[in-house]
């Protein structure tokens, strides 16, 4: 199973400038989380700090453990043998062929024969589409291929954590569901916890099992997918249905008075930008049929089953409608709760500025059943 990766107050400055502040979440081990947030937002740079490349401030990032940012240098080396991950810009060496590329790690960390590092360098290049490349040098290859080359140089180590900057920056939307479904089925075969960067909307909506966002020097968010898909948060919104209209401007941050011109605009009917209002819950990408099926899944559902009353009611409901009607039955939920909590009862609807589990409690409706905690594991299992 991944590592676990938690994540505590972590912040970042590069001199006077301040990146991102107080950032804190847990990547749960084995699942699929994916950051979004506008360009220059600092997720790269979240990314980098994540294995120790720079240096945050303040907090903390455990692993296994060891917090990444005070360890020492050797126990920062042997951490980072964990991870595998894909830079935005692919960083391949120039004047190495993929196949030396994609050895580069084994070649580095490992004392492998060559006989099996060419055997782990050909199926990893398999796993990406890439069998037959293996002699073509990076400034001889698509874009989309250099991408997929550094996916399989970060598959080489089987780590247990796979960082993705924008993997799918450049490719077609047809390579970017092969790309989706590839992750997908990569975690359902080394069950490694993944955090992927993205701006890809549809990429967002159907591969991961949480969703994060940062912006204007925070994390707007972070949890569940359902929290995010069904949020009404301004940013949140804004950014998943691509508009033009919200907080979010060409320069990060928009004025009242920019926001409020827009909105008169598009009242007007001026287009806004957006090619689709797409909202809740959409069903979430499955592995290729024949794959094992995703353990981070099964874990998955009693982790978010334990803080469902936690959730805003939306979320609930799209948790609650995901799941089929025997594991309705086993945690006690059945769809449409929320008709039934009466009307004083609900949460209003107002925009929250964070998901972090301590800041929505307070205004949670109590929802009868919800509150499933884990069953005392027998030694036949739980389920
Ligand atoms: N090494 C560095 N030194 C100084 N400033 C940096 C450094 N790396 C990044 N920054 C600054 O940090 C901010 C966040 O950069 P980052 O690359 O993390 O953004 P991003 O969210 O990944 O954007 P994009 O979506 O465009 O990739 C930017 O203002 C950038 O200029
Ligand atoms: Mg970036």
């Amino acid at each position: 199973m991944g590592a676990e990766v938690v994540v505590e107050g972590l912040t970042k400055s590069f001199g006077r400038q301040t990146i991102w502040r107080d950032v804190t979440l847990t990547l749960p081990p084995g699942e699929v989380s994916v950051m979004l947030g506008p360009s220059g937002t600092g997720k790269s740079v979240f990314l980098k700090s994540m294995i120790g490349l720079l240096k945050p401030d303040r907090g903390k990032c455990v692993i296994n453990g060891v917090d990444i940012v005070s360890c020492s240098e050797r126990k920062l080396y042997d951490v980072r043998k964990l991870f595998g991950v894909l830079f935005q810009d692919g960083a391949l060496f120039g004047s190495m062929n993929l196949f030396d590329n994609v050895a580069f790690p084994l070649r580095e960390h490992t004392r492998k024969s060559e006989t099996e590092i060419r055997q782990i360098v050909l199926e990893k290049m398999e796993m990406v589409g890439l069998t037959g490349a293996e002699r073509k040098l990076p400034g001889e290859i698509s874009g989309g291929m250099r991408k997929r080359a550094g996916l399989a140089r970060a598959l080489v180590l089987d780590p247990e954590i796979i960082l993705c900057d924008e993997p799918d920056s450049g490719l077609d939307p047809v390579r970017t569901a092969y790309l989706s479904q590839l992750l997908i089925d990569l975690n359902a075969q080394i069950d490694a916890t993944i955090l992927i960067v993205t701006h890809n909307i549809n990429l967002a909506r159907t591969v991961p099992d949480n969703l994060g966002m940062l912006f204007r020097r925070e994390l707007v968010m972070f949890g569940p997918r359902e929290v995010l898909l069904t949020s009404d948060e301004p940013v949140v919104e804004q950014f998943l249905n691509g508009r033009r209209i919200g907080p979010i401007g060409m320069s990060e941050e928009k004025d009242t008075a920019t926001m409020a011109a827009e909105q008169r605009l598009a009242d007007a009917g001026h287009h806004d930008g957006s090619t689709e209002d797409v909202r809740g819950v959409v069903p979430q990408l499955q592995p290729t049929p024949g794959l094992p099926e995703r353990q981070g899944v099964r874990r998955r559902k009693d982790r978010v089953m334990s803080i469902l009353h936690t959730l805003p009611p939306a979320a609930q409901e799209g948790i609650i409608e995901s799941l089929t009607p025997a594991e309705q039955q086993r945690y006690g939920v059945h769809p449409h709760m929320m008709a039934t909590v009466p009307a004083g009862h609900r949460p209003s609807p107002t925009p929250r500025s964070n998901v972090g589990s301590e800041r929505i409690q307070g205004d949670l409706a109590d929802i009868p059943q919800s509150q499933w905690q884990p069953p005392q594991q027998g030694p036949g299992g739980g389920a």
